[in-house]
């Protein structure tokens, strides 16, 4: 009945912690993370995921269910009431002294997360508790916050938000990567010449999983001028490795009338505009990732928040690369895709902080990239980082009709099948570009976690689709 809260709304940790709060009744109700009970009083950490810090639940034992409140276990959800008072403990400025606890939802001792640390693999493996940890609780607060600066980054500019399709007949970057979606029975499916007959499929063709909203996203930038996509995408990379997923988000501003060089001036912007943010709002969990994942992070991040990023040519990193006298497990020569160690390398050691590359071999990129008046290279970028690598891709689009239906060709796209795509170089094109951040790689350089799997909330990656 007192915990009725229209009679006393419920406080969030968070602003029962906050410096502007003012002692008095106060309810709480969160989940146990560790309990210390005696015989004349009882202290209880509850956390609610509203930050880092728990509240310091301290229960006497004149309280009438105290025996029941003495057996309360790490991992029980509980709700609080008392007398929320300036702290006399050191770590914290307040606590609550209770006058009725009611147990919500009990926990055995055979919580899994007791205090003990656990490794990031195994807490992989309890996906769906491993929210209630330290870490973790401060990697969603992150995406979660930083969630919404994109949206406030692009807003205050004037971009379109845009709904791209999730299921689509389009590989945008046309490395057959794509899952597919079906309801042919896979036992007996229809057949034409001994190939499966997709037009008896629920969409009359062929579709999959979107591998990019790019595409859909440049039909909507020769309306809107700027827009932006955030959203999931798929690959069916067999790629088993700590920075792919197989489902992950993207953020991909499209701008009509931009070429290379605003692009690469407008993802700057964004990427020290989000640290920015991520300091300024994410101070505590920073905090914690500073002191316990990557120790610098903090002033990595104030760093790139104000840096100037390099710009270098894929032909003059390949030099950089043939010259730096490192041995190279792939070795690098002109026209070679870059590999995750010749990227981190330029990064890292040749740069000593965030580049872009750009104007990269035309066979090496996608379709749509502008081709260059060499011949020989597209108008890419792909922004590396530290430690992570790549995390945005991007180009000029191709706005030249004929040029793009002969890089089709050559590509193996037959221009029939994406005719939408070209009648938007055919009425009305325009210069324009774009690019994608990779939602996980951001996050993974922002908080310093050096899994992927360990930045996204259930991953799907190869092998793994648990929960
Ligand atoms: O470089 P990508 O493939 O570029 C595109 O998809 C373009 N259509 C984007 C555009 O211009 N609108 O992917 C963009 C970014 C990469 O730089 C990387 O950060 C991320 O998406 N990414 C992945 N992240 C996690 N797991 C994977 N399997 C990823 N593949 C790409
Ligand atoms: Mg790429």
């Amino acid at each position: 009945m007192d915990f009725d809260e229209s009679l006393l709304p419920r406080t969030r940790v968070r602003d029962a912690l906050s410096s502007h709060a003012r002692p008095g009744a106060c309810l709480v109700k969160g989940w146990v993370r560790t309990v210390r009970a005696g015989k004349n009083v009882a202290f209880l950490a509850v956390n609610d995921g509203s930050c880092l810090d728990s509240l310091q639940a301290v229960v006497d034992s004149s309280l009438q269910n105290y025996p029941e409140i003495r057996k309360v276990a790490t991992g029980a959800c509980v709700a609080v009431r008392g007398e929320l008072v300036p702290s006399p403990a050191k770590g914290q400025a307040m606590e609550l002294q209770v006058q009725q606890l009611e147990i919500l939802g009990e926990a055995d001792p055979q919580y899994p997360l007791q205090k003990k640390r656990h490794s990031f693999e195994y807490l992989r493996s309890i996906a769906h508790l491993r929210v209630r940890s330290n870490t973790f609780g401060a990697v969603f607060r992150m995406r979660s916050a930083l969630s919404f600066a994109v949206h406030q980054f692009f807003r205050d500019r004037g971009f379109l938000y845009v709904h791209t399709p999730i299921i689509t007949a389009n590989d945008c970057e046309g490395a057959g990567e794509m899952f597919r979606v079906t309801i042919l029975d896979p036992r007996n499916p229809p057949l034409n010449d001994g190939m499966i007959d997709w037009s008896q499929d629920f969409f009359g063709e062929r579709t999959g999983l979107t591998v990019s909203g790019q595409l859909q996203g440049e039909a909507f930038a020769t309306a809107f001028s700027d827009i932006y996509t955030f959203g999931p995408t798929f690959r069916a990379e067999n790629s088993n490795t700590s920075r792919h997923a197989a489902e992950f988000w993207m953020i991909e501003p499209e701008m009509a009338f931009a070429d290379l060089s605003e692009n690469c001036r407008v993802a700057a912007d964004f990427l020290r505009y989000l640290c920015r943010f991520a300091l300024e709002e994410c101070a505590d969990d920073l905090k914690f990732f500073d002191t316990r994942i990557e120790k610098g992070l903090i002033d990595k991040l104030e760093n790139l928040a104000d840096a100037e990023f390099v710009t270098l040519s894929y032909t003059d990193a390949v030099k950089e690369l043939q010259n730096c006298g490192e041995h190279f497990q792939f070795p690098v020569e002109w026209g070679c895709d870059l590999q995750s160690e010749h990227e981190r390398f330029l990064t890292e050691k040749i740069v000593g902080g965030p580049l872009f590359v750009t104007d990269y071999p035309q066979q090496i990129k996608a379709f749509y990239m502008r081709s260059n008046d060499d011949g020989k290279t597209v108008a890419a970028m792909d922004c590396l980082v530290p430690r992570v690598g790549e995390i945005i891709g991007g180009s000029q689009r191709e706005e030249r009709h004929d040029v793009l239906v002969k890089r089709m060709i050559e590509a193996g796209i037959a221009p029939e099948s994406l005719g939408w795509f070209l009648d938007l170089r055919r009425w009305g094109s325009c210069p324009h570009a774009g690019f994608g951040l990779g939602f996980e790689r951001f996050l993974m350089y922002v908080t310093g976690m050096s899994n992927i799997r360990d930045v996204i909330p259930f991953p799907r990656t190869t092998g793994n689709a648990a929960f």
